[in-house]
């Protein structure tokens, strides 16, 4: 088998989807390795080093596809659409168009909302696998993505605040007096807003958080912070099979509204990581809400990609609204690129490594393997996965 790892094209990308310890290991299973030339340049590994670890290096794309079964990337390939619509945002055009049928596509595809990509996988004859849809099980834990990533944005997203931030985070006992300490409020408590608690706790700041399922209270408080919810006989079903969140009734959105109002005026610095997979985000932070808190205060809206938890937020901008500094940075992961693409890179690794025979490097994936079968959208030109073909 041939793996081609290529370059990612889009502005706001520095992640790579292999290194040099994945690509040994790779090559020590049989494996051909085809790195695209500078595919490594954002998360600072050179070309010489993939080819000290075992790496061919093409000159282009073209080149690095022409023999490879297997297509490693971390973004999901630039579509038809988006050429014709920004082609400033990225260097290069259809990406799917340089596949070929037969091919495999390793990623973060976005199924869930990029539905008609999917068509479009099955339309070329590619076998696509989105692995942000790896089922939530102990065994695949070395494979989620979604964790491996959202724990660094987590804690970027905390550095991130600080930056903006005209204060210091501890409290400070000086000759000149004290400071006090900055009050974090974190919301949603998943994998990201673990780690955000977490990280602005060992900065010294006072943290507090939300969730809507009720589990989270005892990770927030082992973590030091305080827990604050509306809970009431929906929680007790707000989470889903795969330990998601679902989507708030109306009601229930109303009552959790007046406790944010209540306790966000109170904060210095808010993060914002709640999402539902498959849906928009939800909105958590209004205009008023905003113009609540003091000037001086910093929001940094993690889920600005799925339409953001507060409703001033831009994606790629940092706005201000009467004092209060909104961050709606793109890709926070990929602004860790370094450890983004290490941890990236080995979760493609143990998915990948069970179904490749070591004896000869080539590969047969198990489909009764559930890390297999949750993740394949596409097989030989049909759209196989159960959540595209559910209509909702
Ligand atoms: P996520 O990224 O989908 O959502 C982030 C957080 O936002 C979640 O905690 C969610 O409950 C919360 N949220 C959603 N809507 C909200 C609302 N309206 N108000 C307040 N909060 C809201 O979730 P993530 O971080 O990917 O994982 C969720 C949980 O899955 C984790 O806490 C963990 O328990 C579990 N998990 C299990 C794994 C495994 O067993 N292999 C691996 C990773 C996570």
């Amino acid at each position: 088998m041939k793996i081609a790892v290529l370059k990612e094209r889009r502005a706001d990308e520095r992640r790579v989807a292999a290194t040099p310890e994945t690509v040994k290991k790779f090559v020590g299973l049989g494996v051909n390795v085809v790195v695209e030339a500078g595919a490594g340049t954002g998360a600072f590994i050179a070309n010489s080093d993939f080819q000290d670890a075992g790496a061919t290096i093409a000159a282009n794309a073209d080149a690095a596809l022409i023999d490879a079964d297997m297509v490693l990337k971390v973004r999901r390939p630039i579509m038809a659409d988006e050429e014709a619509e920004d082609g400033a945002q990225f260097d290069g055009g259809n990406e799917l168009a340089q596949m070929r049928k037969g091919q495999t596509l390793i990623a973060m595809l976005n199924p869930l909302i990029r539905r008609a990509d999917c068509d479009a996988y099955a339309a070329a004859g590619v076998d696509a696998f989105a692995m942000e849809l790896m089922p939530r099980i102990s065994r695949a834990q070395s494979m989620d993505v979604l964790s491996s990533q959202a724990n660094l944005a987590g804690y970027k997203s905390v550095l991130d605040a600080t930056e903006e931030f005209n204060r210091a985070l501890p409290m400070m006992m000086t000759a000149a007096g004290t400071i006090a300490p900055a009050k974090v409020f974190v919301m949603g408590a998943g994998v990201a807003g673990l780690q955000a608690i977490a990280t602005a706790r060992r900065l010294g700041a006072v943290v507090s958080a939300t969730d809507v399922r009720p589990v989270a209270k005892e990770q927030v408080q082992s973590l030091g912070a305080n827990f604050v919810m509306v809970e009431d006989e929906e929680t007790a079903q707000a989470e889903t099979e795969a330990g998601y969140a679902k989507e708030m009734s109306a009601e229930y959105q109303k009552k959790q509204a007046a406790l944010i109002a209540e306790t966000i005026a109170k904060q210095d610095i808010v993060i914002c990581t709640a999402l539902i997979p498959g849906r928009a985000a939800p909105i958590l932070v209004d205009e008023a809400m905003v113009a609540s808190m003091k000037p001086g205060s910093v929001i940094v809206d993690l889920a600005v990609e799925n339409g953001g938890n507060c409703a001033l937020s831009k994606m790629g901008e940092v706005v201000e609204v009467d004092g209060v500094k909104i961050i709606g940075h793109s890709n926070f992961p990929a602004r860790l690129a370094v450890d983004a693409s290490n941890l990236y890179a080995r979760n493609l690794y143990n998915f990948l490594a069970p179904h490749i025979d070591g004896e000869n490097g080539s590969l047969s994936f198990d489909f009764e393997d559930e890390t297999v079968s949750g993740v394949c959208l596409t097989k030989d030109g049909a759209i196989i996965h159960p959540m595209l073909s559910k209509k909702e």
